[in-house]
């Protein structure tokens, strides 16, 4: 058993986060500013992950070799002010899958970055989307403030209508004939002002002024205050008090301003995200919802990450630790084989490397062997028979038909297929009448579909086409039953059974959504799947 002391202290030392961001908004350049921060990294610049990162395929799978069993980038921890931050990749660009979308499930907040030129972009809104239906506390970052980008006020228009969240400025831009200056903290009333430093390689130097201190206006030029000081006025004017409960339940999202480039600003996101950061929440089981500073180990699977090496079917079963310890060399039950094991050499990540882990404790993330017994969502325990709610199917919006190049694999594709959709790697659909050979892939990114024909060839022999298919949405269907099978000749969608033997529609777009969900209006159209 474990000493409930060292469970609550550990547990509030424990920061697990994620970046949502559109593609270009600067997340690489913040994930290394947070390590500079941190002083897990010296000099920033040092370390161009980005420029390994690869947009073809063949580099894909490529890097996810060699990079074998090594996926520092999945998972970075680094200390911070004494806390421990645990950042979970989100990837964007071309490999952008349903793992970016389970990475949010393991996480206890986020932090949404902006292109202040940009705004809400696309892939911010899906991001945004799956933090909200966990109701996960998100704070936003405002970045890219040492360009010209939009009126501030009018960005936390856009994102309260464009995101239905309340936004509570914390710091506030200070930008005088173009020039970004710093920041006003609102909570500690002090301007902070930033000097400029090569490349942002090192931390930037900073002054702390009072908003009303005579000295401000030689730093920053009158206008420049006088600005600052009427803004302040109107948001202290418009505002109540920032409200913590509706910040827990992601209600409320905290807004910070900066350059990740520069790095102005960056110590009062940080500051402030490690302070504010609520516990995590209490996780739905099937015996009820267990809280991190529980006794009982509990844990669950979120990622698999597969060795695309032939020879060694190598993978590595990324593991959220939910509450009580874990401890070096401990037994635990795999709850859904009822059986127990013992983890191979738990690793974490931290900063940039990778170390065993002695103990773990709610919050941390362990990546672990998996000789192929783990299922995304399985449950992990010192022996207690619970488990967690499953994670959901997220909704693709890619299509593809699979179709054999040689007939005689047909046992080995099925069996692929089935194994991949289990994993979690693609999702499977059915025709309701079971009409063999037919499996329809759905998948969140499109990249999904290429590691899927390498895999199903490299791992199981078959190999195959996958021809796209031109519808865009996934709905899985609750309430009333529609006709599944008799939906497509009255150009209602395409009705399937998912892996799971759950019934879905696929729709060509809004419009066919519309039209099926008025003409069964008993029915809901849910966007989420509920999982195996
Ligand atoms: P991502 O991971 O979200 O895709 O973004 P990344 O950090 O790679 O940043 C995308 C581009 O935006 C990079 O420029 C980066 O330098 C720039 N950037 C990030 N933060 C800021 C900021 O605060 N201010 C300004 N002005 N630019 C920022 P690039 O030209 O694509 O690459 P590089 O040659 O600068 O490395």
């Amino acid at each position: 058993m474990s000493d409930p002391q060292l469970l609550q202290r550990e547990i509030a030392r424990r920061k697990t986060f994620a970046i949502i961001s559109h593609p270009d908004a600067g997340k690489t350049t913040l994930t290394e500013k947070l390590l500079l921060y941190g002083g897990a990294i010296q000099l920033a610049g040092a370390v161009k992950a980005k420029r390994a990162r690869a947009h073809a395929v063949s580099d894909y799978l490529e890097m996810e070799r060699e990079r074998g069993i090594s996926i520092q980038s999945s998972v970075l921890q680094f200390p911070y002010k004494g806390r421990l931050l645990s950042l979970v990749d989100t990837p964007g660009h071309a490999d952008f899958s349903e793992d970016t979308y389970r990475a949010l499930m393991a996480t206890d907040a986020a932090i949404m970055l902006l292109d202040s030129a940009k705004g809400v972009e696309a892939q911010t809104k899906k991001l945004f989307r799956v933090c909200k239906l966990r109701s996960m506390p998100i704070f936003s970052f405002v970045n890219k403030m040492d360009r010209p980008g939009r009126d501030p006020f009018e960005l936390i228009g856009e994102v309260e209508e464009v995101l239905g969240i309340g936004v509570y400025p914390i710091t506030w831009p200070i930008t005088v004939r173009g020039q970004f200056k710093g920041v006003y903290h609102r909570l500690l009333r002090q301007v902070f002002l930033f000097q400029q430093v090569a490349h942002g390689a090192e931390m930037a130097p900073m002054q702390a002024h009072d908003l009303y201190a005579p000295e401000l206006e030689q730093a920053v030029e009158e206008e420049g205050v006088k600005q600052l000081r009427e803004d302040v006025e109107l948001l202290d004017a418009a505002g109540d008090a920032l409200d913590t409960g509706k910040l827990a339940r992601g209600e409320v999202t905290p807004m910070f301003f900066g350059s990740a480039l520069t790095n102005f600003g960056l110590p009062q996101l940080l500051d402030s995200f490690v302070e504010m950061m609520p516990q995590p929440a209490p996780r739905a089981s099937d015996k009820g919802a267990i809280t991190p500073d529980d006794e009982r180990f509990t844990a669950f699977v979120f990622k698999i990450q597969a060795n695309m090496d032939r020879a060694h079917r190598d993978r590595i079963a990324f593991v959220r630790v939910c509450s009580g310890q874990y401890e070096r060399g401990m037994k635990v039950r795999h709850v859904r084989l009822d059986r127990d094991i013992r983890l191979t050499n738990p690793v974490q990540f931290l900063a940039q490397e990778r170390t065993v882990v002695d103990d773990g404790f709610a919050g941390d993330i362990i990546g672990v062997f998996d000789p192929g017994i783990f299922l995304i969502g399985d449950t992990l325990t010192d022996g207690a028979n619970v488990k967690y709610a499953p994670l959901p199917q997220f909704p693709p919006e890619h299509f593809g038909r699979v179709v054999m190049v040689d007939p005689m694999k047909r046992k080995q594709l099925k069996k692929g297929l089935e194994q991949l959709a289990q994993e979690g790697s693609v999702q499977l659909f059915r025709p309701p009448e079971g009409r063999e050979g037919e499996s329809i892939l759905g998948a969140v990114g499109e990249l999904q579909f290429d590691v899927v024909k390498h895999r199903l060839l490299n791992e199981y022999g078959a190999d195959v086409r996958i021809e796209r298919l031109s519808w865009n949405i996934a709905r899985w269907v609750e309430g009333e039953p529609v006709p599944l099978a008799e939906l497509e000749s009255q150009l209602y969608g395409y009705g399937a059974l998912d892996v799971h033997g759950q019934p879905v529609v696929l729709f060509k777009g809004d419009w066919q959504l519309e039209t099926c969900a008025k003409a069964f209006p008993k029915t809901r159209f849910v966007e989420l799947g509920a999982g195996a």
